[in-house]
């Protein structure tokens, strides 16, 4: 069968098999199919989507265009998350070492800047010397030596997603839910993991922005991992406003370690104690989420949490000392420009694409699967929606490599941030529990 048949198929609304799959991935991970062709594939998908059994074959065909950990040795449950991506997203960071500390494996891999939204191995990155591509054999030492790894999709294991998933960011096809799914979910499975948990963003600096299929993707996602015994969990968190101060790649370093030391934005705090709280109950350590969770702050006010982070950037190359001061070791952009309120107001909406967009602009993304990223750039968010400001006020501030730079980021969010006297409707920052048992709506406890 000829890739322009397959193309043509699915461009048509047509089905491919679970063998037309496997085959068409195995030779896109091989380089015998040019980008151009699954550029095409991935627009008829993003067109025409997936049935049930589609998705299953593409995942299954991700998965195996590469190896697989084998990880049952380590004696203990092994549970990793992975969010579907947002702006100012830093959880791995500070998620990995916390729940490595509490003692569940974390073989967490992760995913690299993704459209507008950041990703966690160009953060890690940002540490100088920091790798995220350890070969398989120093991976499995580190986690039977630390309880946890930080690394992303290599040439080894699911090298098909790594591809692909590069190809997608830069063809706007990113948000197809059976694609996602499958992007994620090959990945996770390589891990040879016990539990996973999900944090599929939902809103505006979503790639999916509509709540219904934020909870498809959590449903498609749980399925293919539970099919395969890996007990998995979704939660379906916030995204119309970015998480956090810090939005850039070192500073999103800098703000994760005051959040392993007890400090830093509360929303991100609370989003991190809730997928902790969700893996420690995956992995088995208690049937009691209060216990869990309880189990999880005492590994933050204790200093294992941050002790065990100083630990993994040591292991993987970085400095010593990065957590007792960081300033000494990350980049930090040489222009900074405030964006301050021009009327006292209530915020009403951060514009999440607009501070991913701009922080592309400032270098710190990427818009072709060459780019290079600069990890000093950024942006902070002062101000939430629901705080209120006075004019003069500053509500954003643009970090840049130069005037320049500092001056197109500024064009760009100048409407980023909306001011109103009246205060947001309350958007609750975790809104739903998916499991194979069916979806839960939350209580509200941190909204905004
Ligand atoms: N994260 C991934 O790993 N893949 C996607 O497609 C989206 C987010």
């Amino acid at each position: 069968m000829r890739v322009t048949d397959l193309i043509e198929r699915k461009r048509d609304g047509g089905a491919l098999t679970r063998e037309e799959w496997a085959g068409l991935m195995r030779c896109y991970a091989a380089g015998d199919i040019p980008d151009y062709q699954m550029a095409a594939m991935a627009m008829a998908v993003y067109f025409r989507g997936m049935e049930d059994a589609e998705t299953e074959g593409l995942t299954a065909a991700m998965l195996e265009s590469g190896d697989r950990l084998s990880l049952a040795h380590l004696g203990r449950p092994r549970v990793d998350k992975h969010s579907t991506g947002g702006v100012g997203d830093k959880v791995s960071l500070v998620l990995a070492p916390l729940v490595a500390a509490c003692g569940v494996a974390v073989p967490m891999m992760s995913g690299r800047a993704l459209g507008h939204t950041g990703g966690t191995l160009d953060k890690l990155e940002a540490i100088p010397g920091f790798r995220t591509d350890l070969p398989r054999d120093r991976a499995v030492a580190q986690l039977e030596r630390l309880g946890a790894v930080l690394i992303g999709q290599t040439d080894e294991i699911a090298p098909a997603d790594k591809r692909l998933y590069a190809l997608r960011g830069a063809t706007a096809t990113v948000p197809a839910i059976p694609l996602i799914a499958a992007s994620i979910m090959s990945k996770k499975l390589a891990e040879d993991l016990t539990g996973l948990v999900l944090d599929v963003t939902t809103g505006a600096g979503a790639f999916l922005t509509r709540l219904e299929d934020s909870l498809a993707l959590a449903r498609t996602m749980i399925a293919l991992g539970e099919r395969r015994g890996c007990r998995t969990v979704a939660l379906l968190t916030d995204m119309n406003a970015p998480l956090g101060v810090a939005c850039g790649n070192a500073v999103e370093v800098a703000e994760s370690i005051a959040l392993l030391c007890g400090e830093g934005p509360a929303d991100v705090r609370e989003v991190t104690l809730a997928l902790a709280t969700e893996m420690l109950l995956v992995a088995g350590l208690t049937t009691d989420a209060t216990a869990a969770r309880a189990r999880a702050e005492r590994a933050i006010d204790s200093g294992d949490a941050l002790e065990m982070f100083g630990r993994i950037v040591v292991a993987q190359g970085g400095p010593a000392g990065l957590v007792e001061d960081p300033a000494a070791h990350l980049a930090s952009a040489p222009v900074r420009r405030v964006l301050a309120a021009d009327r006292d107001g209530i915020v009403q909406r951060v514009e999440p694409r607009a501070v991913g967009s701009a922080i592309i602009t400032l270098g710190g993304g990427r818009s072709r699967t060459t780019d290079v990223v600069d990890p000093a750039v950024g942006v902070l968010v002062h101000r939430r929606p629901g705080a209120r400001v006075t004019a003069g006020e500053p509500l954003l501030t643009i970090l840049a490599r130069d005037e320049a730079g500092a001056g197109a980021a500024a064009a760009e969010l100048a409407s980023a941030v909306s001011l109103a006297d009246a205060p947001p409707p309350l958007r609750p920052l975790i809104s739903h529990r998916v499991t194979a048992a069916g979806v839960e709506e939350l209580p509200v406890t941190v909204a905004h």
